[in-house]
């Protein structure tokens, strides 16, 4: 079984490369185990700031886990407790974007659902076929999709298992930004060094923030954000944030 992830750091920012291209990005458990070790390099590294998620060739950010390894499982329950390549994402403490090269199917689409951001090139195409193999996603594909694109077009995605292009992603905010093909690498590396720019600790409480006002009630919500920001205003970032405005000079961020 080939199929690899190539985990690179450039700036401040690493990018994580699902480079297994023959079998459209398929997942493989080999594959989802190298994601959790990436995933804790960026979480333990102060040297990133932001992270990229794309798929190598021109056809596939990732389509899905890997069909032929699924008969592995020699249960249902083992299927149920594998290692999950999106839980890995998720729990990814530094902001992550999806640069959405071609087909995110299944797991692929978790993938990206998993991600904080999502851009595409004009052809992505998006699907949630788990319904026409015999199951359901397992890795966020319901809740992800839900809180994206709203209950009836989750409903149309989760039922049918039909593809949506990058268009109808665009129009039903599954993504943020459809871009060229080649134009697509480019802006996710923009954004993320304008975010690896941005004070890292308030970047991170951002993105602690953003996952707390989806699971928390409103009221709650905003106590929580309330403390958060506390804890940003107390930082040593935060006073060098004021002092450069004061200076009129760009800020020297230290994640202190
Ligand atoms: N698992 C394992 N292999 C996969 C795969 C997956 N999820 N998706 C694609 N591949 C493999 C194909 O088997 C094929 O391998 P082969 O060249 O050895 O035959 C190769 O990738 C290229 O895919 P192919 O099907 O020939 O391309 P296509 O353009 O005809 O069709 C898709 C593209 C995406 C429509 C089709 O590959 C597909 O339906 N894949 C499954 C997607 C899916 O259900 N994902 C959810 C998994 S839970």
């Amino acid at each position: 079984m080939t199929g690899t992830l190539r985990f690179t750091i450039d700036d401040q920012v690493a990018t994580i490369l699902i480079d297994r291209p023959d079998k459209l990005n398929a997942m493989t458990p080999e594959m989802a185990d190298a994601l959790v070790v990436a995933v804790t390099e960026c979480n333990t590294s102060d040297a990133i700031r932001c992270v990229i998620v794309t798929g190598a060739g021109d056809r596939a950010f990732c389509a899905g886990s890997d069909i032929t390894t699924l008969d592995a499982y020699a249960t249902a329950w083992d299927f149920r407790n594998r290692a999950d390549y999106c839980d890995a994402l998720r729990a990814c403490r530094k902001p992550v974007i999806a640069a959405v090269n071609g087909y995110a199917l299944g797991g692929g689409l978790e993938t990206a659902l998993a991600c904080d951001i999502r851009i595409a090139s004009a052809t992505a195409r998006f699907a949630a076929p788990e319904i026409k193999l015999g199951w359901i996603g397992g890795g966020g594909m319901a809740a992800g999709l839900a809180h994206s694109i709203g209950m009836s077009n989750a409903a149309m995605m989760l039922l049918t298992g039909d593809m949506i292009d990058a268009e109808r992603a665009l129009a039903w905010g599954l993504v943020s930004e459809v871009l060229a093909p080649d134009a697509l690498l480019p802006r996710a590396q923009e954004i993320a060094r304008t975010i690896a720019s941005r004070a890292p600790i308030a970047a991170e409480t951002a993105k602690l923030n953003l996952a707390a006002a989806f699971s928390m009630p409103h009221d709650k919500a905003i106590e929580y954000e309330r403390d958060l920001q506390a804890i940003c205003f107390a930082t040593d970032d935060a006073r060098e944030g004021r002092a450069a405005f004061a200076e009129k000079r760009v800020p020297i961020f230290r994640r202190r």
